[in-house]
Protein backbone atom coordinates (compact mmCIF):
# COMPACT_ATOMS: atom_id res chain seq x y z
CA UNK A 1 0.00 0.00 0.00
CA UNK A 2 1.23 3.47 -0.79
CA UNK A 3 2.70 4.66 2.40
CA UNK A 4 1.32 7.88 3.45
CA UNK A 5 -2.04 5.94 3.13
CA UNK A 6 -0.76 3.26 5.23
CA UNK A 7 0.00 6.61 7.96
CA UNK A 8 -3.15 7.99 7.25
CA UNK A 9 -4.99 4.66 8.27
CA UNK A 10 -3.45 4.00 11.11
CA UNK A 11 -3.75 7.62 12.34
CA UNK A 12 -7.44 7.13 11.93
CA UNK A 13 -7.42 4.06 13.74
CA UNK A 14 -5.16 5.68 16.39
CA UNK A 15 -8.05 8.27 16.86
CA UNK A 16 -11.05 6.38 16.94
CA UNK A 17 -9.87 3.12 18.78
CA UNK A 18 -7.63 4.58 21.24
CA UNK A 19 -5.01 2.32 20.08
CA UNK A 20 -1.42 2.97 20.61
CA UNK A 21 1.11 3.78 17.68
CA UNK A 22 3.82 1.41 19.07
CA UNK A 23 1.53 -1.78 18.74
CA UNK A 24 0.07 -0.70 15.46
CA UNK A 25 3.39 0.52 13.77
CA UNK A 26 5.11 -2.93 13.93
CA UNK A 27 5.89 -4.42 10.77
CA UNK A 28 5.94 -0.88 8.80
CA UNK A 29 8.39 1.03 7.05
CA UNK A 30 10.56 4.04 8.37
CA UNK A 31 8.88 6.37 6.88
CA UNK A 32 5.41 5.33 7.53
CA UNK A 33 6.40 5.15 11.54
CA UNK A 34 8.14 8.93 10.48
CA UNK A 35 4.58 9.97 9.57
CA UNK A 36 3.02 8.99 11.98
CA UNK A 37 4.68 9.51 15.50
CA UNK A 38 5.38 13.04 13.72
CA UNK A 39 1.85 13.72 13.45
CA UNK A 40 1.13 12.42 16.44
CA UNK A 41 4.72 14.50 18.43
CA UNK A 42 4.17 17.95 16.66
CA UNK A 43 -0.06 17.72 16.01
CA UNK A 44 -1.20 20.81 17.79
CA UNK A 45 1.92 22.92 16.13
CA UNK A 46 0.44 21.50 12.83
CA UNK A 47 -3.28 22.43 13.78
CA UNK A 48 -1.72 25.81 14.55
CA UNK A 49 -0.46 26.56 11.19
CA UNK A 50 -3.25 24.78 9.46
CA UNK A 51 -5.53 27.22 11.32
CA UNK A 52 -3.54 30.38 10.56
CA UNK A 53 -4.56 29.81 6.85
CA UNK A 54 -7.69 27.24 6.72
CA UNK A 55 -10.73 29.42 8.26
CA UNK A 56 -13.50 26.77 7.87
CA UNK A 57 -14.30 24.27 9.87
CA UNK A 58 -12.56 20.84 8.51
CA UNK A 59 -13.31 17.29 8.88
CA UNK A 60 -11.25 14.85 10.95
CA UNK A 61 -10.03 12.63 8.44
CA UNK A 62 -9.01 15.90 6.33
CA UNK A 63 -7.32 17.67 9.18
CA UNK A 64 -5.21 14.44 9.15
CA UNK A 65 -4.49 14.47 5.77
CA UNK A 66 -3.79 18.32 6.30
CA UNK A 67 -1.03 17.51 9.03
CA UNK A 68 0.60 14.67 7.31
CA UNK A 69 1.10 17.79 4.82
CA UNK A 70 2.11 20.03 6.76
CA UNK A 71 4.76 17.91 9.06
CA UNK A 72 6.60 16.74 5.93
CA UNK A 73 6.83 20.47 4.53
CA UNK A 74 7.78 22.12 7.86
CA UNK A 75 9.40 19.23 10.09
CA UNK A 76 11.01 16.37 7.23
CA UNK A 77 12.99 16.89 4.36
CA UNK A 78 10.47 16.13 1.64
CA UNK A 79 10.84 18.03 -0.97
CA UNK A 80 7.96 20.50 -1.31
CA UNK A 81 6.04 18.99 -4.73
CA UNK A 82 6.25 15.63 -3.10
CA UNK A 83 4.92 16.65 0.01
CA UNK A 84 2.35 18.73 -1.51
CA UNK A 85 1.70 16.32 -4.70
CA UNK A 86 1.20 12.89 -2.87
CA UNK A 87 -0.40 14.19 0.06
CA UNK A 88 -3.12 15.52 -2.12
CA UNK A 89 -4.07 12.44 -3.64
CA UNK A 90 -4.81 11.06 -0.45
CA UNK A 91 -7.70 13.31 -0.63
CA UNK A 92 -11.57 12.89 -1.48
CA UNK A 93 -12.09 14.60 -4.89
CA UNK A 94 -14.52 17.27 -3.18
CA UNK A 95 -11.76 18.46 -0.91
CA UNK A 96 -8.75 18.14 -3.35
CA UNK A 97 -8.61 21.76 -4.20
CA UNK A 98 -9.09 23.08 -0.33
CA UNK A 99 -6.24 20.44 0.65
CA UNK A 100 -3.80 21.67 -2.06
CA UNK A 101 -4.50 25.61 -1.57
CA UNK A 102 -3.68 25.26 1.89
CA UNK A 103 -0.39 23.01 1.77
CA UNK A 104 0.88 25.37 -1.11
CA UNK A 105 0.46 28.52 1.67
CA UNK A 106 1.98 26.14 4.16
CA UNK A 107 5.10 25.56 1.32
CA UNK A 108 6.17 29.36 1.40
CA UNK A 109 6.27 29.81 4.86
CA UNK A 110 4.31 29.29 8.11
CA UNK A 111 4.02 30.99 11.40
CA UNK A 112 6.14 30.80 14.63
CA UNK A 113 3.75 29.77 17.58
CA UNK A 114 5.06 32.03 20.70
CA UNK A 115 3.78 30.00 23.54
CA UNK A 116 5.83 26.89 25.09
CA UNK A 117 2.56 24.92 24.98
CA UNK A 118 1.96 24.99 20.58
CA UNK A 119 5.56 25.67 20.19
CA UNK A 120 6.41 22.47 21.68
CA UNK A 121 2.96 20.54 20.49
CA UNK A 122 1.76 19.44 23.84
CA UNK A 123 -1.56 20.77 25.87
CA UNK A 124 -1.71 23.74 27.82
CA UNK A 125 -2.45 21.54 30.96
CA UNK A 126 0.32 19.90 30.84
CA UNK A 127 2.50 22.68 30.28
CA UNK A 128 0.94 24.07 33.35
CA UNK A 129 1.44 21.27 36.01
CA UNK A 130 5.10 21.18 34.78
CA UNK A 131 5.77 24.45 35.26
CA UNK A 132 3.71 24.26 39.22
CA UNK A 133 6.10 21.23 39.89
CA UNK A 134 9.27 22.05 38.21
CA UNK A 135 9.57 25.58 37.29
CA UNK A 136 8.98 27.15 34.16
CA UNK A 137 12.33 26.65 32.84
CA UNK A 138 12.60 23.13 33.47
CA UNK A 139 8.63 22.40 32.08
CA UNK A 140 10.06 24.18 28.68
CA UNK A 141 13.10 21.95 28.75
CA UNK A 142 10.96 18.96 29.45
CA UNK A 143 8.81 19.26 26.78
CA UNK A 144 11.25 20.40 24.02
CA UNK A 145 12.99 17.11 24.69
CA UNK A 146 10.18 15.01 24.32
CA UNK A 147 9.83 16.84 20.27
CA UNK A 148 13.69 15.23 19.92
CA UNK A 149 13.61 11.87 18.11
CA UNK A 150 14.53 9.27 20.51
CA UNK A 151 15.90 5.13 19.61
CA UNK A 152 15.85 2.23 22.55
CA UNK A 153 18.86 1.95 24.21
CA UNK A 154 20.47 -1.26 24.73
CA UNK A 155 22.23 -3.80 27.59
CA UNK A 156 24.86 -5.60 25.70
CA UNK A 157 28.80 -7.05 26.45
CA UNK A 158 29.72 -5.97 22.83
CA UNK A 159 29.58 -2.05 21.85
CA UNK A 160 26.74 -2.16 19.30
CA UNK A 161 28.17 -0.30 15.43
CA UNK A 162 25.92 3.04 16.11
CA UNK A 163 25.88 3.77 19.61
CA UNK A 164 27.10 5.84 22.51
CA UNK A 165 28.12 4.96 26.28
CA UNK A 166 25.81 5.53 28.83
CA UNK A 167 26.76 8.08 31.61
CA UNK A 168 23.72 6.60 33.75
CA UNK A 169 24.28 3.18 33.39
CA UNK A 170 26.95 1.01 32.97
CA UNK A 171 27.23 -2.03 30.30
CA UNK A 172 24.15 0.34 28.59
CA UNK A 173 24.49 1.60 24.92
CA UNK A 174 22.16 4.43 23.71
CA UNK A 175 21.37 3.78 20.34
CA UNK A 176 21.36 6.27 17.33
CA UNK A 177 19.47 3.81 14.51
CA UNK A 178 17.29 1.09 15.08
CA UNK A 179 18.31 -2.02 17.57
CA UNK A 180 17.32 -4.59 14.73
CA UNK A 181 20.73 -6.10 14.80
CA UNK A 182 22.04 -5.53 18.26
CA UNK A 183 22.83 -8.08 20.83
CA UNK A 184 21.36 -8.22 24.38
CA UNK A 185 18.69 -6.60 24.90
CA UNK A 186 17.04 -2.97 24.36
CA UNK A 187 14.93 -0.92 27.24
CA UNK A 188 15.48 2.62 27.91
CA UNK A 189 18.65 4.15 30.03
CA UNK A 190 16.09 5.45 32.65
CA UNK A 191 14.89 1.95 33.14
CA UNK A 192 18.20 1.04 33.38
CA UNK A 193 18.74 3.49 36.06
CA UNK A 194 15.74 2.34 38.35
CA UNK A 195 16.93 -1.80 38.01
CA UNK A 196 20.12 -0.45 39.12
CA UNK A 197 18.95 1.59 42.07
CA UNK A 198 16.77 -1.66 43.13
CA UNK A 199 19.95 -4.21 42.69
CA UNK A 200 21.93 -1.73 44.84
CA UNK A 201 19.76 -2.27 47.40
CA UNK A 202 19.97 -6.16 47.86
CA UNK A 203 20.35 -9.33 45.60
CA UNK A 204 16.98 -10.92 46.76
CA UNK A 205 14.71 -9.14 44.74
CA UNK A 206 10.65 -8.82 43.75
CA UNK A 207 10.04 -7.60 41.03
CA UNK A 208 6.13 -6.66 41.32
CA UNK A 209 5.09 -5.71 38.27
CA UNK A 210 7.68 -6.58 36.02
CA UNK A 211 6.14 -7.07 32.55
CA UNK A 212 7.62 -6.74 29.74
CA UNK A 213 10.56 -7.12 32.13
CA UNK A 214 13.84 -5.15 30.86
CA UNK A 215 14.44 -3.65 34.45
CA UNK A 216 14.41 -7.39 35.75
CA UNK A 217 16.74 -8.41 33.16
CA UNK A 218 19.61 -5.89 34.32
CA UNK A 219 18.95 -6.55 37.99
CA UNK A 220 20.26 -10.47 36.80
CA UNK A 221 23.07 -9.04 35.22
CA UNK A 222 23.59 -6.97 37.96
CA UNK A 223 23.96 -10.34 39.91
CA UNK A 224 20.32 -10.11 42.36
CA UNK A 225 18.03 -13.03 42.06
CA UNK A 226 14.87 -11.91 40.85
CA UNK A 227 11.11 -12.95 41.29
CA UNK A 228 9.35 -11.11 37.87
CA UNK A 229 5.59 -11.21 39.03
CA UNK A 230 2.64 -9.61 36.69
CA UNK A 231 -1.01 -9.66 35.89
CA UNK A 232 -0.14 -10.17 32.62
CA UNK A 233 0.89 -13.36 31.59
CA UNK A 234 1.00 -12.16 27.83
CA UNK A 235 3.13 -9.01 28.92
CA UNK A 236 5.39 -11.08 30.54
CA UNK A 237 6.10 -13.57 27.30
CA UNK A 238 9.45 -11.54 26.71
CA UNK A 239 10.96 -13.10 30.32
CA UNK A 240 9.75 -16.70 29.66
CA UNK A 241 13.28 -18.78 29.91
CA UNK A 242 15.06 -15.47 31.12
CA UNK A 243 13.75 -14.94 34.63
CA UNK A 244 11.53 -16.93 37.34
CA UNK A 245 8.04 -15.45 36.49
CA UNK A 246 4.70 -15.49 38.75
CA UNK A 247 1.67 -13.89 37.14
CA UNK A 248 -0.78 -12.60 40.03
CA UNK A 249 -2.39 -9.57 40.81
CA UNK A 250 0.12 -7.63 42.68
CA UNK A 251 -2.32 -6.59 45.31
CA UNK A 252 -3.30 -10.10 46.69
CA UNK A 253 0.85 -11.67 46.05
CA UNK A 254 0.70 -15.21 46.44
CA UNK A 255 4.19 -15.60 48.38
CA UNK A 256 4.90 -16.96 51.50
CA UNK A 257 8.16 -15.23 52.21
CA UNK A 258 9.42 -11.75 52.43
CA UNK A 259 12.30 -10.23 49.93
CA UNK A 260 15.06 -8.32 50.72
CA UNK A 261 14.11 -5.46 48.27
CA UNK A 262 10.74 -5.48 46.71
CA UNK A 263 10.68 -2.97 43.47
CA UNK A 264 7.30 -1.90 42.28
CA UNK A 265 7.58 -0.23 39.09
CA UNK A 266 3.70 1.06 38.93
CA UNK A 267 1.50 1.36 35.82
CA UNK A 268 0.88 4.64 35.69
CA UNK A 269 0.13 7.83 33.20
CA UNK A 270 3.39 7.18 31.35
CA UNK A 271 4.01 11.24 31.33
CA UNK A 272 7.79 10.22 31.13
CA UNK A 273 7.24 8.54 28.19
CA UNK A 274 5.94 10.51 25.90
CA UNK A 275 8.97 11.27 23.27
CA UNK A 276 8.30 7.96 22.37
CA UNK A 277 4.88 7.74 22.72
CA UNK A 278 3.49 10.90 21.66
CA UNK A 279 -0.49 10.36 21.51
CA UNK A 280 -0.34 9.95 25.16
CA UNK A 281 -0.44 13.67 25.59
CA UNK A 282 -3.60 14.13 23.41
CA UNK A 283 -5.61 11.50 25.37
CA UNK A 284 -4.59 11.77 29.17
CA UNK A 285 -6.77 13.50 30.96
CA UNK A 286 -5.83 15.46 34.23
CA UNK A 287 -8.72 13.14 36.25
CA UNK A 288 -7.06 10.24 34.59
CA UNK A 289 -4.04 10.70 37.37
CA UNK A 290 -6.57 10.08 40.39
CA UNK A 291 -7.47 6.93 38.93
CA UNK A 292 -3.80 5.72 38.53
CA UNK A 293 -2.88 6.67 42.14
CA UNK A 294 -5.16 4.70 43.83
CA UNK A 295 -4.12 1.11 42.26
CA UNK A 296 -0.79 2.68 42.83
CA UNK A 297 -1.37 3.18 46.83
CA UNK A 298 -2.36 -1.07 46.87
CA UNK A 299 0.35 -2.19 45.34
CA UNK A 300 2.65 -0.01 47.50
CA UNK A 301 0.67 -1.32 50.77
CA UNK A 302 1.34 -4.83 49.02
CA UNK A 303 5.04 -4.47 48.32
CA UNK A 304 5.36 -2.47 51.82
CA UNK A 305 4.10 -6.18 53.32
CA UNK A 306 6.37 -8.25 51.00
CA UNK A 307 9.68 -6.07 51.72
CA UNK A 308 11.65 -7.65 54.56
CA UNK A 309 14.65 -4.27 54.31
CA UNK A 310 13.76 -2.06 51.08
CA UNK A 311 11.04 -1.01 48.60
CA UNK A 312 11.88 0.75 45.12
CA UNK A 313 9.02 2.59 44.08
CA UNK A 314 9.11 4.30 40.57
CA UNK A 315 6.95 5.11 37.79
CA UNK A 316 7.48 6.85 34.24
CA UNK A 317 5.15 9.44 35.57
CA UNK A 318 6.47 12.85 36.05
CA UNK A 319 3.21 13.86 37.93
CA UNK A 320 3.04 14.23 41.92
CA UNK A 321 0.27 12.53 42.50
CA UNK A 322 1.01 9.53 41.19
CA UNK A 323 4.54 9.66 43.45
CA UNK A 324 4.85 12.05 46.20
CA UNK A 325 1.21 11.52 47.39
CA UNK A 326 1.03 8.28 46.72
CA UNK A 327 4.37 7.92 48.72
CA UNK A 328 2.84 10.36 51.78
CA UNK A 329 -0.08 8.65 51.70
CA UNK A 330 0.68 5.38 52.60
CA UNK A 331 3.50 5.85 54.81
CA UNK A 332 0.56 7.79 56.99
CA UNK A 333 -0.49 4.86 58.17
CA UNK A 334 2.71 2.30 57.32
CA UNK A 335 4.91 3.95 60.29
CA UNK A 336 6.73 0.95 60.08
CA UNK A 337 8.50 2.15 57.13
CA UNK A 338 10.45 5.89 56.51
CA UNK A 339 12.00 7.69 53.44
CA UNK A 340 15.76 6.27 52.43
CA UNK A 341 17.43 8.73 50.15
CA UNK A 342 18.16 7.36 46.24
CA UNK A 343 21.27 9.14 46.13
CA UNK A 344 23.06 6.64 48.18
CA UNK A 345 22.36 3.70 45.90
CA UNK A 346 23.15 5.57 42.99
CA UNK A 347 26.75 7.22 40.80
CA UNK A 348 27.55 10.72 40.59
CA UNK A 349 26.01 10.99 37.27
CA UNK A 350 22.44 9.79 38.30
CA UNK A 351 23.18 11.37 41.84
CA UNK A 352 22.26 14.46 39.95
CA UNK A 353 19.22 14.04 39.02
CA UNK A 354 17.95 13.47 42.83
CA UNK A 355 16.39 15.82 45.01
CA UNK A 356 15.78 15.80 48.48
CA UNK A 357 16.22 11.89 48.10
CA UNK A 358 14.10 11.53 45.41
CA UNK A 359 15.05 10.73 41.41
CA UNK A 360 13.36 13.18 39.08
CA UNK A 361 14.85 11.78 36.47
CA UNK A 362 13.53 14.28 33.37
CA UNK A 363 13.57 13.79 29.99
CA UNK A 364 15.99 16.43 29.14
CA UNK A 365 18.53 14.03 30.61
CA UNK A 366 17.90 12.27 26.99
CA UNK A 367 15.68 9.30 29.03
CA UNK A 368 12.53 8.58 29.54
CA UNK A 369 11.61 10.36 32.81
CA UNK A 370 11.18 8.41 35.72
CA UNK A 371 10.39 9.01 38.99
CA UNK A 372 11.55 6.57 41.96
CA UNK A 373 11.62 6.86 46.19
CA UNK A 374 13.41 4.67 48.70
CA UNK A 375 11.31 3.23 51.39
CA UNK A 376 13.29 1.67 54.26
CA UNK A 377 11.91 -1.16 57.19
CA UNK A 378 12.76 0.46 60.60
C1 LIG B 1 5.23 0.33 33.99
S1 LIG B 1 4.80 -1.28 33.57
C2 LIG B 1 6.16 -2.20 34.20
C3 LIG B 1 7.42 -2.18 33.33
C4 LIG B 1 8.47 -3.18 33.77
N1 LIG B 1 8.87 -2.94 35.16
C5 LIG B 1 9.68 -3.16 32.88
O1 LIG B 1 10.69 -2.55 33.25
O2 LIG B 1 9.65 -3.77 31.80
C6 LIG B 1 3.53 -1.66 34.71
C7 LIG B 1 3.10 -3.11 34.73
O3 LIG B 1 2.15 -3.27 35.78
C8 LIG B 1 1.33 -4.36 35.42
N2 LIG B 1 0.17 -4.34 36.32
C9 LIG B 1 -0.96 -3.58 36.26
N3 LIG B 1 -1.78 -3.85 37.27
C10 LIG B 1 -1.16 -4.80 38.03
C11 LIG B 1 -1.50 -5.50 39.22
N4 LIG B 1 -2.65 -5.27 39.85
N5 LIG B 1 -0.63 -6.41 39.69
C12 LIG B 1 0.54 -6.65 39.06
N6 LIG B 1 0.93 -6.01 37.94
C13 LIG B 1 0.09 -5.10 37.43
C14 LIG B 1 1.06 -4.14 33.97
O4 LIG B 1 0.70 -5.36 33.34
C15 LIG B 1 2.42 -3.61 33.47
O5 LIG B 1 3.17 -4.63 32.92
Amino acid sequence: MNERRRALEILRRIERESAFASLLLTNDSGFVRTLVLGVLRWRSRLDFVIDSFAKSKIEPEIRDILRLGALQLLFMRVAPHAAVGETVALVPLRARGFVNAILRKISKGAPEPADVATRNAHPQWLIDRWTRVYGAERAAKIAAANQELSYPDAMTDSPPPAATRSELVPGMWKLTGSSADVEGFALDEGSGVIADIAAAAGNDVLDLAAAPGGKSLVMRVRGARVVSNDISIARLRPLIGKSSIVVSDGRQPPFARPFQVVLLDAPCSATGTIRKNPEIKWRLREDDLASFAALQKQLLVSALDLASETVVYSTCSLEPEENDAVVDDVLRTRTDFVRGDVAKLVNANVARWVENGVLRLTPEAGTDGFTAHILRKK
